[in-house]
């Protein structure tokens, strides 16, 4: 496979072009962003970490009926996609009452949320990612009801399979942001699923194993990535 141009670099992954057109390489760097990329740093190995973890939980989702935009590991930091034609709009499923949630309606932060809730937002940095509905989704014409009902329905679904996922390895499924994209008119799971965009919480202590350790400067941000992912069965390759 051939890395042609580079087409988008965002704050964690960049994209490139290769000799297929449908297909995109995706490459995880090192580099961390929180607060609409107010606090950035290069962390030592998170591109590799975040490949690989990545690409086992893809795979995972993939193996329960799950279709996604991953292809294939190409390198210890990139992998193969396909390449979507995605909405701007990101969902985020929540467990447990934290983070955005608990500013926004004053809730008290671990508040167990059964039935899950879920949220859409729009992906606009400048915005600060605002949250929106389904009527603002349908007449900015961000994506039709069709397309928002299935990406609720997969968020739901997938939280289904993580939640027990992540329990076999005594974690907590605290909430988790997705993206959506479509490929010759069908609905795929895009973009990653990594700590960086998800919050587990160890079941026995309730410690951050996730970027909220970036986030609130709590240290031992990779190696807990890599601790979550050896629980999980991962053999992360670093060379
Ligand atoms: O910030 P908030 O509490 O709304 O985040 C909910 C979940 O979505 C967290 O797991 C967070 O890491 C993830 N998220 C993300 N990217 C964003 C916004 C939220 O990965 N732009």
């Amino acid at each position: 496979m051939e890395k042609i141009s580079q087409i988008t670099t965002g704050k964690a992954k960049s994209l490139y072009t290769t000799n297929e057109p449908d297909q995109l390489i995706m490459e995880f760097r090192d580099d961390t962003s929180a607060f609409d990329g107010k606090k950035m740093e290069a962390l030592d190995n998170k591109g590799k970490v975040n490949n690989q973890f990545n690409a086992f939980v893809m795979e995972f989702l993939a193996s329960k009926g799950i279709e996604t935009h991953f292809i294939k590991l190409l390198s210890n930091h990139e992998s193969l996609v396909y390449k979507l034609e995605m909405f701007p709009i990101e969902c985020v499923v929540r467990n447990r009452a934290t983070g955005s949630l608990c500013k926004r309606l004053g809730i008290e932060d671990g508040l167990i949320l059964d039935p899950p809730l879920f949220e859409f937002f729009l992906k606009d940095d400048e915005l600060g990612d605002p949250l929106i509905n389904d009527h603002h989704i349908e007449s900015f014409g961000w994506a039709t009801q069709e397309d928002a009902d299935a990406m609720r329905d997969l968020t739901l679904e997938i939280n289904d399979i993580l939640v027990d996922f992540f329990k076999e390895a005594n974690l907590i499924l605290v909430d988790y942001k997705l993206e959506f994209g479509k490929f010759q008119g069908k609905m795929l799971l895009a973009d990653e699923f990594t700590p960086d965009g998800c919050r587990l919480w160890d079941k026995d202590t309730l410690t951050k194993m996730d970027k909220d350790r970036f986030r609130q400067d709590l240290g031992n941000v990779i190696e807990t990535y890599g601790e979550v992912g050896e629980r999980l069965g991962m053999k992360i390759k670093l060379d």
